[in-house]
């Protein structure tokens, strides 16, 4: 049993792999820039919620500190990614935080 959030969790993709991830027996965080939708999504599967949207420093820092202080985390899948334009320039490497 693994501890694992996924970012952009209350529906989409998201959702569905947090669905599985909650079925296969792990503890399950629901991210969510929005508290509300990512609580609705959390009572349905049975999961915990964290309010994290992950273009916002002091909530993804919230976010650590709400997850550590409940006992850390294994994985984090970082679902809610940046969708870039067809044929746009994509940087070679970007910092990991
Ligand atoms: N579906 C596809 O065919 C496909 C193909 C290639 C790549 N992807 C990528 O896979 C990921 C999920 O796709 P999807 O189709 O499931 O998208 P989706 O249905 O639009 O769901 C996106 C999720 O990300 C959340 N989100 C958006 N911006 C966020 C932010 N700044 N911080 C935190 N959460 C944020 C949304 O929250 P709200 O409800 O608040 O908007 C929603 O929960 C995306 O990164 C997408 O680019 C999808």
């Amino acid at each position: 049993m693994a501890a694992i959030l996924v970012t952009g969790a209350n529906k989409g993709l998201g959702f569905e792999t947090a669905r599985r991830l909650v079925i296969a027996g792990h503890i399950v965080y629901i991210g969510s820039r929005d508290i509300e939708r990512g609580r609705r999504a959390s009572d349905q599967l049975g999961a915990r919620v964290v309010q994290l949207d992950v273009t916002d420093d002091a909530s993804v820092r919230a976010a650590v500190d709400t997850v550590e202080a409940d006992g850390g985390l294994d994985v984090l899948i970082n679902n809610a990614g940046v969708a870039a334009e067809w044929g746009a320039r994509m940087p070679r490497s970007a910092p990991l935080r």
